[in-house]
Formats: C-alpha cells, sequence, structure tokens
C-alpha cells in the first residue's frame, strides 16, 4: 500500500491514517469537489482514496461515483459515523469499504490494506496524472527571454527537474528551442524521438501514441527533446505547438517549456497555452532593456496583464546595477534573482542539472525556492495567456 490519498478535515482522522500507513500517504489540502482535484494531487491514479464523508456525504457519494467510473479498480474508501444510512447509495457509488472514524489504528490498516489489496491495475498507467474530461489541466510555464545565454535552458530544465521529484510523473519539458534546442545535452539524453516526430505524427492527437515520443530523465521528468537538427525544424508551425502544448497539459500536471530566444512564431504559440510564463533577464544593461522591450511587447499584444513572473539571473554585486535599477527600468518589482555561481556551467557541462545533484551551493538554494514557488499553485486557477487578435513573430532583441 504505497499511493494513498486522504480527503478529511479532522486531525484525529488525520493522525490516524498517518499511524497507519507509516506516513505514506498524501493529505488533501481542502475538501475535493472533483475527481480531476484528488488525480492531480496524486500525481496519477492512486490506489486508495479516503474520504470524509461527515461533512456532507452526498459530494462525497458523488465523487466516489465519478472516480469509480473512471477508473473502476481505485479503492475508495468513505469515513462514516452513520453506515447504515449510506448504504444502498454507497455501493451503487462504488465505495470500497466504509471506515468508522473512531476505529483503532490497527482497524484502520486494516481496512486501508484490504482496498489496496483489491485496487486492480489502473488504466491508464502510472505518469498519466491528468486523463482528459475530468476538467482539471496541468499547469503550463514557458520560460522566455528576449536575449539568448540569459540562462532559459538552465532555468527551464533544473525547474523541471525539482517538480518532477516533488511530485512524481507530473511533468513534461519541451524544448521549444526547434532549431538549436539543448536540454537533451543539459539532462545527457539520447533521445530516440524528438517534437518533430510528435507533431507529424499522423496519429498526433492520440494522447497515447504522444506519450511514446516522450524520453524518460532518471529523475522521473519526462522530456519532448528539440529536432537533431535545424532542417528537421521545418514545417512546424504555431497552431502544432499549441495543439502539443494543450495535449500534454491535459496529461501532465506541469508542462515546462524551454524557448529559443526572442518571441518567434513557436513562443508566441506557447504562450498563447502558458498559464505561468517565466521572463528571464541577464542582470546588464542590453538584457534588462530587452526585457522591459518585450514586456511592452506583451503588453501591446493583450497578455498577461498579471501573473508575469520577473526572474533576474546573473544576480552579481560586482554588475554595477542594482535590482532598483532593473525594477526602474521595467516599470515593475522583479519577482526573484538567481546568483551567477560557477556550479552552473559545471553542471551544464556534465549534463546533470543542479536541483538533481541537490547541492548546498546558493544557485541550488534559490532554485529550490523557484521550485516551490510553482508547486504550490493550485492547479485549477491557471488560465492561458491568449493574444489579442493573430500575430505572427513578433522580433525583440536577438540572440
Ligand atoms: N546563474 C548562473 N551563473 C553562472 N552561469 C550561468 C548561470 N545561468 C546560466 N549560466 C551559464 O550561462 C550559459 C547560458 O545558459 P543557458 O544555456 O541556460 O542560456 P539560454 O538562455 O538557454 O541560452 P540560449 O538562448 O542560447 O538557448 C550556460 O553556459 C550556463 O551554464
Ligand atoms: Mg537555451
Amino acid at each position: 500500500m504505497n499511493h494513498v490519498i486522504l480527503a478529511t478535515t479532522s486531525t484525529e482522522l488525520t493522525a490516524k491514517v498517518d499511524a497507519a500507513t507509516g506516513g505514506r500517504f498524501v493529505a488533501m489540502p481542502a475538501m475535493p469537489s472533483a475527481a480531476g482535484q484528488v488525480l492531480a494531487l496524486a500525481g496519477g491514479v492512486p490506489e486508495v482514496v479516503v474520504l470524509d464523508s461527515r461533512p456532507a456525504a452526498e459530494p462525497m457519494l458523488q465523487l466516489t461515483a465519478d472516480l469509480t467510473g473512471l477508473f473502476p479498480g481505485i479503492g475508495v474508501v468513505l469515513v462514516s459515523d452513520q453506515p447504515a444510512e449510506l448504504g444502498l447509495a454507497a455501493m451503487r457509488a462504488g465505495v470500497r469499504d466504509i471506515l468508522d472514524p473512531s476505529a483503532a489504528v490497527d482497524d484502520v490498516r486494516t481496512v486501508l490494506q484490504r482496498a489496496a489489496q483489491l485496487t486492480r491495475p489502473q488504466t491508464p498507467p502510472p505518469g498519466i496524472p491528468l486523463p482528459e474530461d475530468l476538467g482539471a489541466s496541468g499547469r503550463i510555464i514557458s520560460v522566455v527571454s528576449p536575449k539568448g545565454g540569459v540562462g532559459k535552458t538552465t532555468v527551464a530544465t533544473n525547474l523541471a527537474v525539482g517538480l518532477a521529484r516533488a511530485v512524481p510523473h507530473s511533468t513534461v519539458l519541451v524544448d521549444l528551442d526547434l532549431q538549436f534546442g539543448d536540454v537533451a545535452s543539459a539532462l545527457n539524453l539520447d533521445p530516440e524521438y524528438s517534437l518533430a516526430d510528435a507533431v507529424h505524427n499522423p496519429a498526433r492527437r492520440d494522447t497515447m501514441v504522444l506519450k511514446t515520443f516522450l524520453t524518460l530523465h532518471e529523475t522521473g521528468l519526462y522530456v519532448l527533446c528539440a529536432p537533431e537538427s535545424p532542417a528537421a525544424a521545418d514545417g512546424i508551425g504555431g497552431d502544432d505547438v499549441g495543439r502539443l502544448l494543450q495535449s500534454l497539459a491535459t496529461q501532465f500536471r506541469y508542462v515546462v517549456v524551454d524557448t529559443a530566444p526572442g518571441l518567434n512564431e513557436h513562443t508566441l504559440a506557447a504562450l498563447d497555452q502558458t498559464t505561468d510564463p517565466v521572463l528571464l533577464t541577464s542582470m546588464d544593461v542590453p538584457g534588462v532593456r530587452g526585457l522591459r522591450k518585450e514586456l511592452d511587447t506583451l503588453t501591446d499584444l493583450g497578455m498577461f496583464a498579471e501573473g508575469r513572473f520577473i526572474l533576474l539571473n546573473f544576480e552579481d554585486a560586482r554588475s554595477g546595477l542594482s535590482i532598483a535599477d532593473v525594477e526602474a527600468t521595467i516599470g515593475r518589482d522583479v519577482d526573484m534573482t538567481l546568483p551567477r555561481c560557477p556550479v552552473v556551467p559545471a553542471s551544464v557541462n556534465q549534463g546533470v542539472p543542479l536541483m538533481q545533484l541537490g547541492g548546498k551551493d546558493p544557485m541550488t538554494r534559490q532554485l529550490g525556492r523557484l521550485v516551490d514557488r510553482f508547486a504550490d499553485v493550485p492547479l485549477l486557477a491557471a488560465k492561458p495567456g491568449r493574444r489579442r487578435g493573430r500575430h505572427r513573430g513578433v522580433r525583440v532583441g536577438a540572440r
């Protein structure tokens, strides 16, 4: 029994489930109202879901019916001090067992173990945390910058690895730097397939087929690598990118997108689907001025009036620029900074991201904070950025 989700407001029940499972359970932060919320938190299809029906039985019966309707093998245990009243309704909803909240820890353990033993292998398999039709969609976090070489790939790979480690099977990283993408090298991967295969395949709309083009990294992160050569990227349009990201967001809690410098057609198509834009710049005058233009362009396009996350890389006391200078130039606050740190090039050259190495240096610590920022955001509040009207590529800054 290693995949138990608990939904209750009772600290007493939480303590019992904690003792019964040896701490191997995940507590919902609030009572769920939709199956997608349970699956999103579980990062997949859980074996056992414990729903406390004492505050309100009807919504929990409905949720049970939704979960067991989608995944007939799932073991739902309802907590109730009036089991006789639930009776037939519980049976019809597909409840596996009813747990008396006054039960001793040993009895709680027995009920959970029995529910887990009866659990049949689930389809879809683990690694597909957000099935379609559940009303839940993953967050799409795109890392963009007007200039090249400012750390987009460093940030995207580390953020993705951090999220994948925080919530197993939750994250896919897409290398949208279609001509010169280097995510595969940053993660030391030798991919069999690339993004070009995924968008050109005749069955590309089938999400199960799409998954077969992903490469699994040793941290549990799924990756869709850039095509091997710039020529192989020919023929991939903005619409292809939009569809691809939409599909991945039905399958993964977090879709992290690394991009090429500037706002080209592919990046704009990604931003149309993006729920969380991370706007990155280096701490130098050309970089900061480029960011200012990029912010103005996004404003002109009517994108992300709110929710732009400004990340400043290469923070260095000797740069001659202060954060206040940067904020004055861009006309808004910086959300987070990353220090210039010699561990970064070493990790890129080895192909092992800092979030995998888990060091104690200032950059790794700060990247950990960045991961926490995105891991904590509630899923269902996500809204993509969509442009006003249809613009093709916009040139802002240069490589
Ligand atoms: N905080 C940092 N401290 C030191 N070096 C860094 C830092 N961030 C990035 N680098 C280094 O800067 C270089 C460029 O980083 P990266 O490839 O992530 O940038 P990029 O924006 O993706 O570039 P491109 O636009 O060419 O794709 C790399 O060699 C990386 O190791
Ligand atoms: Mg890059």
